[in-house]
């Protein structure tokens, strides 16, 4: 992207707080010119009441201070409050704004883009932006004014005195330029180590257990160790440099006081100029120093912040693969049938996972697939909601190609529980009301006692009010899988998928789940995947699926008769 347009990009961002940032600008300048103020204002302190002690003055002037340093006062705490709730500001839009835009890419991009990598997204790419632009506007007019403000002032002062100043005071910056570069060299290493640093925390903390169970804890520690020593010694470099600039910048700068020391002194003695000038010159000279950094670090920070935009815009642009089209219309109720043509799918375009699969499901049927593991069971259901589009043929809800309806209505006809079961770090009652915050208790409590949790939750030490733990760590697998079944049973839709939705309970507790789920899919469309046959003995039809194609389908009984796929999977379970 060229920075122009990134630049113009950023600004839209900054469009909405228009008002407020005219207002910040303004009272920036205010303050600039205060302070300038504040510097002139020696002159008649010193020539005035110390030199010609004149009475009058010494009344007045107070009240004019007082007023300079309230004005000023006010217009900084305008200036910075205003700022700041700016830059705050930019940060949730972006937040907002790159949440709902992960939310919104299909299940593909995930499996392509680090967790960590979207999460430094949101929250130092943000805040990078923020201080760019905070920097920039108070570098340009804080910084930029004060600057001008006191030349002014010099030049008004003594224009003599300020063509000395204006050949030795450049000295004492070169440091700033000098040390300003090493800085933004510097930034970038820093940057790529600290996502180094997050990548390696989350990928440990989330995969704490593998980490202890293959005992790699020192390697771990080591590998981190490594990469906090490298930002250690990068942020070693950066204090280094902070800590020498100040003192050149003062030696350098001190050469140049001198130098206006001495001619100003000469002028003062020989009476070309009077005490007063003098101090309120040199008062001015020293205040330049900070708004001239403040301006030289403008360009390091814009730098950082473009980076970051690059960064987020890049992301911002993935356009989603699968999204509604724009005469996409409400999937109604589902009434008769579910078609799959010719339906082929790859994940990478080249390989086939799911090979011409022709299949029609009617409504009320319960269809179950079985077949050897990475046959594309799991691929194929996952068509179905639309978590991923078919490469070739069309799938078909009532004769509605599911490419033709809004997503929402489509996701909202069907329940599923998947193949890993998916909690939040939240209440047992949320965790099965998900999707739907508004159902009752009563609801909720039927639907855990159709799912065989109920006992257990109410073992529980809160019971419904229960935190389950990240992932639901704190429940069994069959705990957790009776949760993910119950939170299906409660949306009660329609299509009803279950992947291998009892695999991790015990023989007794799944035929009892069974006879639940028997009754719950009497009025609905049920699509099973079992491993266990045992569990899918009863299905109206059975698909064996391998290698992408539906080699036999039937019921449990013809399937045995025919001698084929079927019988030889249930001949090895046995
Ligand atoms: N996200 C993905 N990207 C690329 N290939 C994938 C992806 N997910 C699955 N596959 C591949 O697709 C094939 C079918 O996988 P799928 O998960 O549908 O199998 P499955 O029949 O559900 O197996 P299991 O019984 O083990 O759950 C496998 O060969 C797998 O390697
Ligand atoms: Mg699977």
């Amino acid at each position: 992207m060229q920075e122009k347009e990134l630049i113009i990009r950023l600004l839209s961002f900054l469009k909405p707080h228009k008002t407020k940032i005219f207002l910040a600008i303004l009272c920036m300048i205010l303050g600039s010119g205060l302070t300038s103020a504040q510097a002139y204002m020696i002159k008649p302190l010193l020539d005035e009441i110390f030199v010609n002690k004149d009475r009058w003055m010494l009344n007045i002037l107070p009240f004019v201070l007082i007023l300079v340093f309230l004005l000023k006062g006010i217009s900084n705490y305008f200036s910075t409050f205003l700022l700041d709730t700016l830059g705050q500001g930019i940060i949730r839009d972006l937040r907002k704004k790159i949440f709902s835009h992960i939310h919104s890419l299909p299940i593909s991009f995930f499996h392509t883009t680090p967790t960590g990598e979207l999460i430094s997204r949101v929250i130092n790419d943000s805040t990078l932006i923020q201080m760019a632009v905070s920097r920039a506007l108070a570098g340009v007019f804080k910084d930029l004014f004060q600057v001008f403000g006191l030349i002014f002032v010099v030049v008004y002062l003594n224009w003599k005195l300020a063509l000395v100043a204006l050949v030795f005071l450049p000295l004492a910056f070169i440091p700033v330029s000098h040390f300003g570069r090493k800085f933004r060299k510097l930034s970038t290493t820093n940057q790529q180590t600290v996502a180094q640093v997050s990548n390696i925390l989350h990928e440990t903390i989330t995969g704490h257990k593998i980490v202890k169970a293959f005992g790699m804890e020192r390697y771990e520690i080591k590998r981190f160790s490594e990469t906090v020593d490298k930002l250690f010694g990068i942020i070693v470099k950066d204090i280094k440099n902070n800590s020498l600039q100040g003192p050149i910048m003062e030696l350098l700068g001190g050469l140049g006081i001198t130098a206006i020391i001495w001619y100003g002194g000469h002028q003062v003695i020989t009476g070309q100029s009077t005490p007063g000038i003098f101090f309120a010159f040199l008062t001015s000279i020293i205040m330049i120093y900070n708004p001239i950094k403040g301006v030289s670090n403008i360009n390091s920070a814009i730098q950082q912040g473009l980076a970051s935009a690059t960064r987020i815009f890049t992301l911002l642009d993935t356009k989603s693969s699968i999204q509604d089209k724009a005469e996409a219309i409400p999937l109604p109720p589902f009434q008769k049938e579910i078609g799959f043509a010719d339906v082929s799918f790859s994940y990478d375009g080249k390989i086939d996972v799911l090979k011409d699969i022709n299949l029609t499901v009617r409504f009320g049927e319960v269809i179950a697939l079985v077949g050897t593991s990475g046959g594309g069971k799991t691929t194929l259901v996952n068509l179905l909601p639309r978590f991923f589009d078919v490469t070739k043929g069309s799938i078909k809800i009532d004769g509605h190609d599911l490419r033709d309806l809004t997503m929402t209505s489509l996701r909202n006809q069907m329940a599923i529980v998947s193949q890993q079961t998916i909690l939040f770090n939240d209440t047992v009652k949320s965790n099965i009301a998900y999707g739907d915050p508004s159902r009752s208790d009563q609801e909720i409590i039927a639907a855990a006692k159709a799912a065989h949790a109920y006992d257990f939750i109410k073992e529980l030490p809160n019971g419904f009010d229960t935190v389950v733990g990240e992932s639901g760590a704190r429940l069994s697998g069959g705990q957790q899988q009776r949760l993910s079944i119950a939170r299906a049973l409660l949306k009660n839709a329609p299509i009803l998928i279950l992947d291998e939705a009892t695999s991790a309970l015990d023989t007794e507790s799944e035929q009892e789940v069974q006879k639940a789920l028997e009754n719950l899919m009497k009025d609905r469309t049920t699509f099973v995947i079992a491993h266990r046959l045992s569990t899918i003995r009863n299905a109206d039809r059975i698909i064996v699926i391998q290698d992408g194609t539906i080699v036999e389908e039937g019921n449990h009984q013809t399937l045995l008769e025919n001698k084929g796929a079927y019988y030889m999977l249930h001949g090895r379970q046995h």
